[in-house]
């Protein structure tokens, strides 16, 4: 840790900064896919961190300066590790594994045995040290984008939505939102992410002609952005869109977590 640097809580007035941070740390790729690319990430920081929510927020900072964040939730036996982003200039001075370290003692509970965490593959870096704190690959999703057709036929089936279009208050302030979408086969719990993309996961809804039809009769600008394991992804799946890109979940003991950044720490002299 640089001798000037200090994690603490977020307040409400670091969420600009915050969410500035997680865009400039970020790829494309998430950008696109996750709410780090919504116009409200701001707004939705600010309310976790007023609300009190389960997401815990830290900020690393230099002065008055916030060089970097952390974001946390506890469930069950497992800590999430949520977010972890440091500003590109200040990469590699041990702002993230200051942060990592704190949160890791600060949010974790009795109850708490292991932490998980989700990184998307291209993240090489990210993933590389993950491994080598010990962390273990224990389940992978694959991103695709499917494009929604226009139905061949004006009868559109039976089905019934929570979508509340301009009129949704989450949507307006977040740029992004849930609703529920409801078909002969099963309901469907769906995001509104950004301007473009219906979020769903996992594949089973290309299947059900129901409910994309819906979907674009809702709002005929966006394509589907489907999550499921690469398992499902069958050859007629992957014809039906784009593969974006890969996530891996990744999880290990708090405790061995623990010794392993403190090593590390103490080896490289801070
Ligand atoms: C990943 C990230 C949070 C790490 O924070 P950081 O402050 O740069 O990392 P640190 O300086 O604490 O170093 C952590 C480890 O990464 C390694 N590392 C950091 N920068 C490196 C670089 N440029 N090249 C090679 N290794 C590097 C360090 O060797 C260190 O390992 P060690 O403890 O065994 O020595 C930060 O680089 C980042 O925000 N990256 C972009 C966003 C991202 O990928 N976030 C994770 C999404 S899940």
């Amino acid at each position: 840790m640089t001798p000037n640097m200090t994690v603490r809580c977020a307040t409400t007035e670091d969420s600009a900064a915050i969410a500035s941070i997680m865009r400039r740390a970020s790829t494309a790729l998430i950008r696109r896919t996750t709410v780090i690319g919504c116009a409200g990430l701001e707004a939705y920081i600010h309310d976790q961190v007023q609300a009190r929510s389960v997401n815990q927020y830290y900020v690393a900072t230099e002065g008055d300066r916030i060089v970097g964040m952390s974001a946390w939730r506890c469930k069950g036996e497992y800590l999430f590790l949520n977010h972890l982003f440091v500003l590109p200039s200040e990469q590699g001075r041990r702002v993230g594994s200051t942060l990592w370290s704190h949160g890791m003692n600060h949010s974790a509970v009795d109850r708490t045995r292991y932490l998980a965490l989700d990184v998307y593959e291209n993240s090489t870096l990210a993933k590389s040290w993950y491994q080598a704190l010990g962390m273990n690959v224990v389940a992978q999703q694959t991103l695709m984008e499917v494009p929604l057709i226009a139905p061949k036929t004006t009868v559109y089936g039976d089905w019934s939505s929570t979508f509340l279009g301009a009129s949704d208050p989450d949507y307006v302030r977040y740029g992004f939102s849930q609703f529920t979408l409801t078909t002969d086969r099963t309901t469907y719990t769906l995001g509104r992410l950004g301007p473009s993309l219906f979020r769903a996961t996992p594949w089973a809804i290309l299947d059900d002609e129901a409910a994309l039809t819906a979907l674009h009769v809702l709002d005929n600008n966006r394509a589907l952005l489907c999550i499921g394991t690469p398992q499902g992804l069958t050859s007629a799946v992957r014809r039906r869109g784009v593969v974006l890109g890969q996530t891996e979940r990744l999880t290990a003991p708090l405790e061995a977590l623990t010794d392993r950044l403190r090593s590390a720490a103490s080896s490289s002299g801070r």
